[in-house]
């Protein structure tokens, strides 16, 4: 059997996309930006999901701007509002993927902003006193926290934040790479300026994704070039990947409410049969209260069979994950299970689902599992 819980690293391509995709590689050529009829059409087919991806977030067609992917959309977010929107301050945490935090530490470096961090709670919730705090101290800052954590799947109460930053006049972006298109998001109804989409995290294609900015927003480009994305972004458009990234948001609002409570079921299942099978099991992060419902991470018990829990787990056929799939060939364990303060100690697992997912497969992973913690044996 094969089993894949890898899912927030990145989640399989779903048939109707592909469908969606093939003709528009296989027949309309035309650069989007030429004026003729070739490219007229092409050109349909990014505003056409444009406006399939605002309608789903309850903004403007023009507050979407098409990138290669969320890394690139965090970058374009924090790059651009610290060069031309006059703020010298940042807060963020220690937990933001890198695409984030590397980008932050990059400016931190070349002089071009001051970074906070907010502190974290126990189990690794954002302390918003803390952030309170900063921003009275600090004034007038970019916040950059993430919607949901990518390896213990932590949520952030994006209203309240959203409330905090206007009040002090901040400006607030919230990488949503893991979030976009497996909850509903009425982007009016919160107060932020910038969210982030990768569409591989929701059974979309690769290296293409979407920056929301909100309309009060005014910054200069981010690649130079053409004038394509509003001047934002120079580079002809990834045509077959805009259409497949908003036939995935269809599909996904479209059958959000189901794959929800399956999904949800399957990390309730699995979490009761880790709970009776193995003695001390503990999750990094909030796993049973504010948490994305895609995400599991496991704190195993110290155990010397465990040390090669991974690797154990491919033998059998089953893909999860130690942390973000970006740091995994690294040699330097999680910088968010750091963060938090998690035991480095005990064997730490990420396992993450999609609607592919089943309870059968978990049913194998905790088989493949006992081999490595074997019930004890009455005397
Ligand atoms: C929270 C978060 N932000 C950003 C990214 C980067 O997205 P992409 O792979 O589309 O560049 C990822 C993907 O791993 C992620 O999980």
């Amino acid at each position: 059997m094969k089993v894949y819980f890898d899912n927030a690293a990145t989640t399989p391509i779903e048939p109707e996309v592909l469908d969606a995709m093939v003709p528009v590689m296989k027949d309309f050529y035309g650069n989007p930006s030429s004026i003729h009829s070739f490219g007229r059409q092409t050109r349909a087919f990014i505003e056409n999901s444009r406006k399939t991806i605002a309608r789903l977030l309850n903004v403007s067609p023009s507050e979407i701007f098409f990138t290669s992917g969320g890394t690139e959309a965090d970058n374009q977010a924090i790059f651009c509002s610290v060069r031309d929107l006059g703020l010298k301050h940042a807060i963020s945490s220690k937990i933001e993927h890198h695409a984030v935090l590397h980008t932050l530490e990059a400016l931190e470096k070349q002089g071009r902003i001051e970074l906070s961090f907010v502190k974290l709670k126990a189990n690794g919730h954002i302390d918003l006193d803390h952030l309170e705090d900063l921003l009275k101290e600090k004034g007038r800052s970019l916040v950059s926290l993430m919607h949901a954590n990518n390896e213990i799947g932590n949520l952030l109460p994006m209203k309240a934040v959203g409330l905090l930053c206007e009040k002090y006049n901040s400006v607030f972006h919230s990488d949503t790479v893991q979030t976009m298109a497996h909850y509903a998001m009425d982007l009016q109804a919160n107060k932020v300026h910038y969210v982030t989409c990768g569409a591989h995290k929701f059974h979309g294609p690769k290296g293409v994704g979407f920056l929301y900015v909100n309309s009060a927003i005014h910054t200069g480009p981010f690649i130079y070039g053409g004038s394509q994305e509003r001047n934002r972004r120079g580079g002809t458009e990834n045509v077959h990947g805009i259409v497949g990234l908003a036939k995935a948001m269809e599909i996904a609002h479209r059958d959000m409410a189901a794959h929800q409570q399956q999904i949800t079921e399957i990390k309730k299942y699995m979490m009761q049969r880790l709970e009776s099978a193995i003695p001390d099991i503990a999750y990094n992060g909030d796993a049973g209260g504010s948490s994305l419902y895609t995400i599991l991470n496991v704190l195993f018990p110290a155990n010397p069979q465990a040390e090669m829990m991974l690797f154990n787990l491919d033998i059998d056929g089953i893909a999860a994950s130690g942390g973000s799939a970006c740091t995994s060939g690294s040699n330097q364990g999680s910088h968010v299970l750091r963060a938090i303060g998690s035991d480095q100690s005990r064997p730490s697992v990420r396992f993450s689902f999609s609607k592919y997912s089943s309870k059968a497969e978990v049913d194998y992973c905790l088989n493949s599992l006992m081999k490595m913690y074997p019930m004890p044996v009455a005397k």
